[in-house]
């Protein structure tokens, strides 16, 4: 897998030479780019450098992106699997020309504009899906989730949820969200391998990895 960590810093190799994506640095070591990517910015960095561990991206993987928005954390994942494809789900035309215009410099990243809440209206658009990654930080967030996980994840895939607690509900303790969003998703007969806190860098998150266990 293609990302390099070290101490508090995190980057990718470039997979488009020369070309930032969202401002992020770009450094040079031997014949390689690489560009930083910063936690603030991305929740995936973030789990990383808190010690999210086996999500065991592969190069030719097909990942399923649901809340693309303009492609920050897309743009990594792009480096990342090289050769495979991520399809980015997003529902705002806004975010949504950001991130065609990232595709049309990436040949791996093809955006949908779709509603994640109805994952059929993007069914035949989508193949063999090995990754699912889920950051909509709407109320209905796990539901969504699930929903997709069904209808697009093969057996013994891995998947990441990115929850925002404060989506769900704003009077409750976070704590108490995570578990009680936690329980739903154990019932439903899923398995939840890692569970890792976004702090210093996003406030009221937690990501699950999470398989299928059927
Ligand atoms: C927190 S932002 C995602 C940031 C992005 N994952 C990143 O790290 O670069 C959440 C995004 O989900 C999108 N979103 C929320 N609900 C959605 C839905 N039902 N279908 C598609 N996109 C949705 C929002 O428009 C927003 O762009």
């Amino acid at each position: 897998m293609k990302i390099y960590l070290k101490d508090d810093e995190i980057a990718t190799e470039n997979l488009n030479p020369g070309i930032k994506v969202y401002g992020e640095q770009l450094y040079q070591e031997k014949d390689l780019e690489y560009r930083m990517w910063n936690p603030y910015r991305s929740k995936l960095a973030a789990a990383l450098l808190n010690g999210l561990t086996n999500i065991d991206l592969k190069e030719d993987y097909k990942v399923l992106y649901l809340g693309a928005s303009t492609g920050t954390t897309i743009s990594h994942i792009s480096d990342i699997i090289k050769k495979g494809m991520i399809y980015g789900v997003e529902f705002s035309p806004i975010s949504m020309k950001k991130l065609i215009s990232l595709a049309s410099k990436r040949e791996n990243i093809a955006p949908i504009l779709a509603d994640a809440r109805k994952p059929k209206t993007y069914l035949n658009l989508l193949e063999n899906i090995d990754f699912l990654y889920c950051d909509v930080a709407q109320a209905k967030q796990s539901e969504l989730f699930m929903d997709n996980m069904n209808l697009y994840l093969k057996d013994d895939c891995k998947s990441l949820f990115m929850l925002k607690a404060r989506s769900i509900n704003v009077s409750l303790k976070p704590k108490k969200v995570f578990k009680e969003e936690e329980k739903k998703i154990k019932e439903k007969g899923f398995k939840i391998t890692e569970k890792v806190k976004l702090e210093p860098y996003e406030k009221d998150h937690i990501c699950f990895l999470v398989e299928k266990s059927f």
